[in-house]
């Protein structure tokens, strides 16, 4: 069972603190540009920091299998870059107006801008590994990266599909946030000099902890406090999104509720003061316990693939980011 205290980011990256360091340092480079609007965008960005959760985990599993190598550096910048990217363009796409606390791009500035400032930090981030010469890293994120646009389409060709079955949920989330936390572990694994195995299990282990994470994200949507989430609940089924918590509550409520929400849903009327109507729907009928139950196994499952770190402070630390991932309030 896990713990129930959850660790903090600093404690997870205690470490790797001299090596975050330099990350940091370096993924502020990407955003030195003589376009002023590159600036303007990076010093919104600036104001909020993100968790910076992916590179942590790129990170440490570099130093796992030997030691933070420049690869391992340069490996998680590009994957904050293109995590980056893919949020300025998520939050176009979804029409939001909250991330971090903060007006999102798309609302600070506007459509435009976010979809051209993600093109850039994607740009970039891939400009940064042929210039390095991170063949292997490239491979593992053009697969990655190509397969988040993916899911990202498959989510538009989903939206508002009551009838959603939960396979159908979890391929979409492998896609576009499973897939990009896998590579990362693979790659750190890969720059500390690990072997096959070792970057087949890091890969499990990265693919079963996103899966874990974004499970978690789409509860805070229904139990999230925006001061606290720095984003606006309920934009997933305003945005037509259909989640876990929901897809499960569906499943089981009893066919009069089920019916009854379905309309309120259709209707749209839910924006119109009934969302805590929704909020006790998905937990009366067992949604958020289901959502749960299924993260803290795909966090345990995680866990099991652990084994294969030789080095055990970077172990403490995988598992600590495991639980972190699953009890994070934001
Ligand atoms: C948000 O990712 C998008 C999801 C996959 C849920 P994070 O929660 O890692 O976002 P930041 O970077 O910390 O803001
Ligand atoms: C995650 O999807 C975004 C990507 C992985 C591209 P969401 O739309 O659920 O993320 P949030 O809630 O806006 O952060
Ligand atoms: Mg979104
Ligand atoms: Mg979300």
């Amino acid at each position: 069972m896990l713990p129930a205290e959850p660790p903090t980011l600093e404690t997870i990256r205690s470490p790797i603190a001299e090596p975050f360091e330099r990350f940091q340092t370096e993924l502020d480079d990407a955003f030195l540009c003589d376009v002023g609007l590159v600036g303007t965008v990076g010093a919104h960005l600036h104001r909020a920091y993100g968790k910076r959760f992916r590179p942590t985990l790129v990170l440490l599993a570099a130093k796992g299998f030997g030691a933070v190598t420049d690869e391992a550096i340069f490996g998680a910048v590009v994957v904050e870059l293109i995590h980056t990217a893919t949020l300025i363009h998520d939050d176009s796409v979804d029409k939001s107006l909250l991330r971090r606390g903060l007006p999102t791009v798309n609302s600070a500035f506007n459509n435009d801008t976010a979809i051209l400032m993600g093109d850039y930090l994607y740009s970039k981030a891939f400009s940064i590994l042929v210039n390095k010469r991170m063949y292997e890293a490239m491979d593992l994120l053009a697969d990655a990266t190509h397969r988040m646009s993916q899911g990202e389409l498959r989510q538009i060709e989903q939206k508002n599909r009551l009838d959603l079955a939960e396979k159908e949920y979890m391929r979409v989330i492998d896609e576009k946030t499973a897939c990009l936390m896998s590579a990362g572990c693979e790659l750190g694994a890969n720059a500390g000099g690990a072997d096959g195995k070792r970057r087949a299990a890091l890969n499990r282990f990265g693919r079963a902890l996103g899966l874990a994470f974004q499970i978690t994200d789409d509860l805070f949507d229904y139990l999230g406090a925006e001061k606290v989430t720095g984003k606006t609940g309920g934009n997933d089924l305003d945005g037509g999104k259909i989640t876990l918590p929901l897809i499960n509550a569906l499943r089981e409520a009893p066919e009069g509720e089920r019916r009854d929400m379905e309309d309120l849903i259709r209707s749209r009327d839910f924006r119109n003061g009934h969302w805590s109507d929704v909020v006790r729907f998905v937990t009366v009928h067992g949604g958020v316990a289901y959502s749960q139950k299924r993260s803290t196994e795909l966090a345990e499952r995680a866990e099991e693939e652990l084994a294969s770190v030789p080095d055990p402070e970077i172990r403490e630390s995988l598992q600590n980011a495991v639980r972190y991932a699953v009890t994070r309030e934001r």
